[in-house]
């Protein structure tokens, strides 16, 4: 399961850390990861307030680092999300030959099917875009258990 934004330090660390959480209290032996279209936080831990948002859920994300999003990733992972339609039209020029279209989607169609709403990147705004995101990610989360819970997920 690999969760993608553009930084990989606000919203895609927060899916990640979120989704691991959860199938880790239902015993889901998943593999999660995230992973951003853009190279200019590589190496770095996320947002600070995407940190602190997840602490105050009871969930350590400050221990991730950003990486770039790689064509190969279409390999190792069986489903791959992403926050909004320009990850998705990044994702698929970069997958190149290794897109697989049945694979991807947008976070938000697992709760809203076929609306193609996006996670808005709560980059440039204050501490409450964070906790908004954080709500919106986590119900996506929740149903992807839900949906996935009795299949082995890498
Ligand atoms: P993210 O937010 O995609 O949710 O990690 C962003 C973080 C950094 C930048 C853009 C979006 N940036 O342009 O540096």
């Amino acid at each position: 399961m690999l969760m993608v934004c553009l930084g990989n330090i606000c919203r895609s660390p927060l899916a990640e850390g979120i989704l691991r959480h959860r199938a880790a209290a239902r015993g889901l032996n998943w593999l999660v990861d995230s992973a951003g279209t853009g190279n200019w936080h590589v190496n770095e831990p996320p947002h600070e307030l995407s940190t602190k948002v997840a602490a105050m859920h009871g969930i350590d994300i400050s221990k991730q680092r950003a990486r770039q999003f790689r064509a190969d990733d279409f390999i190792k992972f069986d489903r791959i999300w992403v926050m909004d339609s320009s990850n998705y039209k990044d994702v698929k020029q970069m997958a190149g030959n290794y897109w697989v279209e049945e694979k991807i989607d947008l976070l938000l169609n697992e709760i809203q099917p076929g609306k193609n709403n996006s996670v808005p990147d709560p980059w440039y705004g204050t501490e409450k875009g964070y906790h908004d995101v954080f709500a919106m990610i986590d119900d996506a989360c929740k149903q992807i258990i839900k949906k996935y819970q009795n299949e082995k997920q890498s």
